[in-house]
């Protein structure tokens, strides 16, 4: 039977440890494991190198559980857990294109990325065309004799359009292309693009899979055998996660479905309210009537639209900034998914602030933005 997913946020991945009775995921800190016999050691190392604990930059049983949350949270085979979000976004190229190949990447899309895909995928001899997402036509007509991989992020950062991830397979199997679909500005909670087709899912766990601000990881999901593939690259580029910090993640994790209410219910209330200010020029927030996929939004997130508006202030830079610096409660950071909410404005983006809406009471988030206001 498949529980629901809070439940399976809670305990999947989990359970008591036989050898203690710890009722916890134990962290288990430790670079190496030991074996009872030298036999042991020998199958665990050349027979089930990916299944089995030796070493924790390859496999830690800590992080196994929470990469067993994470694969039945994406509704996926198998998942695996990486030392950042862009070690995810890295690895879910390595194993999908090489030199000589081409990939289509939104473009509109969190800065390092575009970094990883202007500057790192071509000087690997990894081809980029980079392509508003909101068209397919445009996205099919990028697609070339070499193309492998189309990257998209579902919803995206900063300017929040949304991505058809159905639509997107249907051209992904029409050209035998792997979709990966970054989708840390949802979690599973809110989208599981695994369900709708995506070949691999990736996050940033930094942000609302962990939820707290206080670890920086990453995720990927997909088949078993595409993980696997994940998982070599994984060890040779060194980029596994800390056992402490899966632990982190993982207590995380839990309450992300009580998070993403809060934060969905906030975002929703503090995008009407700002649409509704004389002094706010434009607001992006998909649940809003005004953002131009509205339609999409309605039909294909309809547990909430997230937790990031994208907002611009009437005025230029100093108003941005008289904003910004008028916060008692809320700090000015660039990251995002955390209970806490954060201001990022942006003036090298057209003075865009981008607010991560946290968790708090929406009355005293309002109050807030209302004096920040005020102090424009
Ligand atoms: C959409 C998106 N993808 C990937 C990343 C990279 O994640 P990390 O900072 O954990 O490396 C970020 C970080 O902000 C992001 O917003």
């Amino acid at each position: 039977m498949t529980r629901n997913f809070s439940t399976r946020a809670i305990h999947d991945g989990e359970g008591w440890d036989k050898s203690t009775g710890a009722h916890n995921t134990p962290i288990y800190q430790t670079a190496t494991f030991s074996f009872e016999t030298a036999e042991d050691m020998a199958a665990a190392i050349m027979d089930h190198p990916l299944e089995s604990f030796f070493y924790s930059r390859t496999a830690n049983p800590t992080t196994a559980a929470l990469e067993k949350k994470m694969a039945s949270l994406e509704g996926a085979e198998a998942a695996l857990i990486t030392s950042s979000g862009m070690a995810a976004v890295a690895i879910s190229i390595l194993i999908s294109a090489r030199a000589g190949e081409h990939v289509i990447v939104t473009n509109d899309l969190f800065v390092i990325s575009r970094q990883f895909f202007e500057k790192d995928c071509p000087a690997m001899g990894i081809e980029v065309s980079m392509v508003d997402v909101r068209n397919l036509q445009d996205v099919e007509n990028a697609i070339r004799p070499n193309t492998r991989a189309l990257f998209i992020e579902t919803v995206t950062n900063p300017n929040l359009h949304i991505s058809d991830v159905a639509a997107f397979r249907s051209l992904a199997d029409k050209y035998n292309l792997i979709l990966i679909a970054d989708n840390t500005f949802l979690s599973p909670y809110l989208l599981r693009p695994v369900e709708q087709g995506a070949h691999i899912v990736l996050h940033s766990a930094t942000k609302y899979i962990s939820g707290h601000g206080d670890t920086v990881a990453g995720v990927l999901a997909g088949s078993k055998k595409s993980m696997d593939k994940a998982r070599l690259k994984l060890d040779t580029f060194g980029q596994c996660l800390s056992p402490i910090a899966s632990w982190l993640v993982m207590r995380g994790v839990r309450t992300l479905p009580l998070r993403m209410r809060q934060h969905c219910a906030n975002a929703q209330a503090l995008a009407e309210y700002l649409e509704g200010h004389e002094l706010v020029e434009w607001v992006k927030y998909p649940g809003l009537e005004s953002h131009p996929q509205y339609s999409l939004a309605r039909s294909s997130l309809p547990n909430g639209c997230g937790g990031i508006v994208s907002f611009r202030i009437k005025g230029g830079a100093d108003e941005m900034n008289r904003f910004a610096n008028s916060h008692e409660l809320f700090g000015k950071g660039v990251s995002l998914g955390d209970v806490c909410t954060l201001v990022y404005p942006q003036p090298w983006r057209d003075n865009l602030i981008r607010i991560s809406v946290g968790c708090e009471d929406a009355g005293d988030i309002i109050e807030e933005f209302e004096k920040a206001l005020a102090a424009v």
